[in-house]
């Protein structure tokens, strides 16, 4: 099918994020033949001037802006994307909503779930198409996982447990806050690794096994104080450097999470297994193209551990790709998001996770936060709408 109309995309931060969407923008129409609508890089936000403009001639949008504002205000932007902190979702999701355009916003939705709550009503009051960043759902494997478990394939889940370790805040010399470090200052991050790594292992839990009830949690932040970069003075750091916690889901199984920005020698290891009555899933971000699967149902004469090449043309995405045996990486994630996202435009439906599937899994955040500050088991309040 010919490509017949034009979202004109309107980007807001052109760091890591920004690169990533880009990408899946430019790339999406080329392997997505069957979409009737264009991604049109109309323009890129960001506070420096000059950069933004480096950006825009190297990812070739059309126009920049240094105020999301603006970006806002232009009657010839369609749907605002939002790659910036965490600290400026809520204010750029409102204000995008309210002004009637579409909003793809990055993970996690907003610092907590009081600042996401008005995020929700004002992206439904204005009913617009919108979509929260939650990529890994959209790594084949992972896909094919939601589906093997979709078919019973596992029959009664008993656990999920998933990591997601990293090691490069190990320095006490590393400073927080400022453009790059933002992460390591709740101020803007909202919190450390339960809001930056968990919330992805909590959106795909929750969309492979639904609703997480009760959690109990503990955090850690070993290193107690860094030079801020905005001071130059040394200040108490307030992240959660590394958080555990466990819990019960809705369907009566146990979960075990883990993350760590201290694991020496973890650069993105987010893994995730299930074992279920029937059979087990396993899959590590590292060896993306692969999912292990367990059939007790196999003969016992080869029963064993699956190691399924997730590549062959029946598989999710993969249709759209090359020929079974190649790969695919972490950029194809964010492919799918885009194909995924203008699919639902086209049709009218709802690119899932949307804005209240995300203030669901920032509930379970917040819970684990509180769980860990006052040594309690925590009910999350969480009301998950399936997929
Ligand atoms: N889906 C994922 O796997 C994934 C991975 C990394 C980051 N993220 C999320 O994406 C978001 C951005 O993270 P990142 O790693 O790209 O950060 P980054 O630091 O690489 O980029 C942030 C960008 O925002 C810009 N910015 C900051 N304040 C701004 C403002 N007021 N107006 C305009 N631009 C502003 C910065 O100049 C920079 O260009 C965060 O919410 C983060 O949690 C998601």
């Amino acid at each position: 099918m010919a490509t017949s109309k034009e979202l004109r995309i309107g980007l807001v931060g052109y760091g890591f994020m920004g690169r990533t969407h880009s990408n899946g923008y430019k790339r999406v129409n080329d392997f997505f033949p069957d979409l009737a609508t264009r991604p049109v890089l109309k323009a890129v936000c960001g506070r420096s001037e000059d950069k933004a403009k480096a950006f825009a001639g190297q990812w070739q949008y059309e126009s920049v802006e240094t105020d999301w504002k603006a970006l806002i205000a232009r009657d010839d932007i369609d749907a605002i994307d939002i790659c910036t902190p965490n600290d400026t979702h809520a204010p750029i999701a409102i204000a995008a909503a309210q002004a009637g355009k579409m909003v793809l916003c990055e993970k996690p939705i907003a610092r907590d779930q009081a600042e996401s709550v008005p995020m929700v009503d004002a992206i439904e009051t204005a009913g617009v198409a919108n979509t929260v960043w939650y990529n890994y759902r959209r790594a084949p494997a992972v896909t094919l996982a939601k589906k093997l478990i979709d078919e019973g394939r596992l029959g009664k889940i008993f656990h999920y447990r998933a990591n997601f370790l990293q090691d490069w805040t190990i320095s006490e010399d590393l400073p927080q806050g400022g453009a790059a470090l933002w992460r390591l200052d709740a101020k803007a991050a909202g919190s450390g690794v339960t809001g930056d790594l968990l919330a992805h292992c909590i959106d795909t839990a929750m969309w492979l096994n639904g609703g997480i009830d009760e959690v109990s949690a503990m955090t850690e932040t070993f290193i107690k104080e860094r030079v801020h970069t905005a001071t130059g003075e040394k200040q108490a750091v307030t992240i959660d450097d590394a958080c555990l916690f466990h819990c019960r889901f809705g369907n009566g199984s146990l979960g075990l999470f883990e993350s760590t920005r201290y694991a020496r020698g973890h650069k993105a290891l987010y893994t995730l297994e299930i074992n279920g009555e029937k059979a087990s899933i396993k899959w590590d971000l590292h060896d993306i193209n692969r999912l292990q699967f367990f059939d007790h149902g196999d003969d016992s004469l080869i029963r064993g551990w699956h190691d399924i090449h997730v590549s062959d043309g029946d598989m999710p995405y993969l249709d759209k790709w090359w020929v079974p045996g190649l790969c695919l990486g972490y950029e194809h994630t964010f492919v799918h998001q885009v194909a995924d996202f203008l699919a639902a435009v086209e049709a009218g439906g709802p690119c899932r996770p949307t804005f209240r599937d995300a203030l669901e899994t920032t509930k379970v955040c917040d819970a684990v936060l509180k769980s860990a500050a006052e040594k309690s088991w925590q009910t999350t309040g969480v009301d998950w709408q399936g997929s």
